[in-house]
């Protein structure tokens, strides 16, 4: 019986892809090279120094650990300029309505998010009441496609994993939920998210009664 859902955060409930692209961007010019959209994907679900490891070797540069701090720290502080911004109107159809029809439906909700800003963006969206537990990158070691973030939110809720269905729009999120023991919904593209056990194009077709169990 399912007792809970578990959401990520950036590309399931706000689009804060775009944002981390423009900090990324200029940190790559900065070192004299460019970044797309293409490789962006590549990013995303992925935490911060792993990112920054992904451009600087798509952008064949080699920093010490020192400038590699300096330059990740200016990128947050870039991206929190950008998200300064956000608000209700950032959630993506049917992100709202999604977490209150789980909690509707007698059932908890948690927050999975590789972002240490995620509890800043969920104070921004308005949705910080709609979790009974947050577990960002600041609470975890080791990142997505790691199960240790779906399961420490599991274990937050005091919810057995098996118990628990995991919503993900990356690649790497979806192992993290398959390598957690739990059901595994994808937002996004099926022949890209060969793991997760249903897909959806968007929580705008998330209904919580095709996937809980009724008595
Ligand atoms: C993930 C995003 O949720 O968080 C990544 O998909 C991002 O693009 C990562 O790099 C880390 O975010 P932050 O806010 O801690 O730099
Ligand atoms: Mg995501």
């Amino acid at each position: 019986q399912i007792q809970a859902f578990v959401f990520d955060l950036d590309g399931v409930i706000t689009d804060t892809a775009k944002f981390h692209f423009i900090a990324w961007q200029k940190l790559a010019q900065r070192l004299g090279f460019d970044i797309d959209h293409e490789f962006n994907e590549r990013l995303k679900g992925v935490g911060r120094m792993d990112s920054l490891n992904l451009i600087l070797q798509h952008g064949g540069v080699i920093l010490t650990d020192e400038q590699k701090d300096k330059e990740a720290a200016q990128k947050n502080d870039e991206y929190v300029e950008l998200i300064a911004d956000m608000s209700a109107a950032d959630l993506l159809p049917g992100a709202r309505e999604a977490l209150e029809s789980v909690r509707g439906a007698g059932l908890k909700t948690a927050l999975a998010s590789a972002s240490k800003n995620a509890p800043a963006i969920l104070a921004r969206l308005g949705i910080s009441d709609l979790f009974d537990t947050v577990v960002d990158a600041n609470l975890v070691v080791n990142g997505k496609p790691d199960p240790e973030i779906f399961l420490k939110a599991a274990a937050q809720l005091g919810v057995s994993p098996n118990a628990c269905i995991g919503v993900e729009d990356a690649v790497a999120g979806v192992q993290s939920i398959k390598n957690a023991g739990m059901y595994a919904i994808g937002i996004g593209d099926a022949r890209v998210l060969t793991r997760a056990d249903a897909v959806i194009d968007g929580l705008h077709q998330f209904d919580v009664n095709r996937f809980i169990v009724k008595d």
